[in-house]
């Protein structure tokens, strides 16, 4: 292990040396000019931490619970596809660092190891499972019972995909599947084929737009939990309107995101709205951010503006591209140790005093 990565951005910019730049592109690029994938990073500077002092925190915990789930630290990993692209051992060495460290980690729909494979990989770990709606409902209701049956523990339903972002790099790059990598929740050779098929731009938009369904409508959220008792989260909230309509609905989270700035550019920073969604939803179901936290000050500042967890998106593919499973634990480890340096250096002891 170089002992010179000592923060997330040495491991992206490892990254960048080491991946083939279409796979690079792949994992940092945003949609449109990438207004709002800068702007997650930059709004976080914009709330300051204000120091107490002399309160004891030679004791300090980190770890908390996550829908009644008890977890080393506040902090998740996020559905991401592909990881296979990042390191050939892919999500199973995600989840396996994962669980080494009592992280929570969340199986991506577009995963390179199967639903399955990750669950024999990390039987111990809390595992979520992300899904979308596809237009044959059959697909996602197959899903979800297989999830449910290798022991998942709540569904992450992906809410701002009705149709691929517009990722100019990906255009550009013809971004496709490599020939080596398969989508290991389809057997059906139908959708890895679609995204092979690049010959109009991003084989990701040709997949995602041709079987997504884009006619999903709150009313879905019914038929979901009509077809499960898992918990479910709702991924990609960024107003008001719709924290308070989810809630509604009856979902048991909300998960503040805007996708990695990947899906609408020009939309807020997901800690920028934040406070607000908090304020309206008071306390009803629980709260997740996502988007841009790469420091353990960022964190702190997501907490103590009323999320429950935080998840991490691209910092755990730039550990997997660095060494696999030493490498996810090792970006892990770095966000944890910052995290508990903060609230010693905030004089907070835990998560329930930010
Ligand atoms: C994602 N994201 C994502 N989200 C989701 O619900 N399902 C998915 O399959 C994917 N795939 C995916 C691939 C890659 C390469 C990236 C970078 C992201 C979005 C992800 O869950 C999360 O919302 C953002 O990545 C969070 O932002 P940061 O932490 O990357 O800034």
């Amino acid at each position: 292990m170089n002992i010179n990565l000592v923060c997330i951005q040495d491991f992206e910019d490892h990254a960048f040396k080491v991946l083939p730049r279409s796979a690079f592109d792949f994992f940092r690029g945003g949609a449109g000019q990438e207004t709002t994938l800068a702007y997650n990073n930059t709004a976080f500077s914009k709330f300051k931490i204000r120091p107490r002092c002399l309160k004891n925190v030679a004791q300090r915990d980190i770890s908390t619970t996550v829908l009644g789930e008890k977890v080393s630290v506040p902090i998740g990993i996020a559905p991401s596809s592909l990881h296979k692209i990042a390191h050939p051992d892919g999500e199973c060495a995600t989840a396996r660092a994962a669980q080494a460290l009592g992280v929570l980690y969340t199986l991506s729909t577009g995963a390179t190891c199967s639903i399955e494979e990750v669950a024999e990989a990390a039987p111990n770990g809390l595992k979520w499972f992300q899904i979308y709606v596809y237009k044959n409902r059959k697909i996602t209701e197959d899903l979800i019972r297989r999830a449910e049956k290798a022991g998942y523990k709540a569904l992450v339903v992906t809410v701002d995909v009705p149709v691929v972002g517009i990722r100019l790099a990906d255009i550009r790059n013809r971004f496709s599947l490599p020939p080596h990598l398969g989508l290991a929740n389809f057997e059906d050779r139908n959708s890895t084929d679609l995204m092979r098929s690049n010959k109009d731009g991003s084989g990701l938009a040709n997949y995602v737009n041709s079987l997504f369904d884009a006619s999903l409508e709150w009313r879905d959220i019914q038929w979901l939990k009509g077809i499960t008792s898992l918990p479910i989260v709702l991924k990609g909230i960024l107003t008001v309107e719709d924290a308070l309509l989810a809630v509604e609905a009856g979902v048991e989270a909300v998960w503040v995101s805007n996708h990695g700035g990947r899906q609408l550019d020009g939309t807020p920073a997901s800690i920028e709205v934040l406070p607000e969604i908090v304020k309206a939803v008071d306390g009803k179901v629980e709260i997740y951010l996502d988007g841009g936290v790469r420091e353990g000050t960022d964190v702190f500042k997501a907490l103590a503006l009323g999320a429950r967890m935080v998840f991490l998106g691209r910092p755990p593919l730039w550990g997997l591209a660095h060494s696999g499973e030493e490498g996810v634990e090792k970006v892990l480890q770095i966000i944890m140790n910052e995290f508990e340096s903060t609230l010693g250096l905030s004089d907070s002891k835990s998560d329930q005093d930010v």
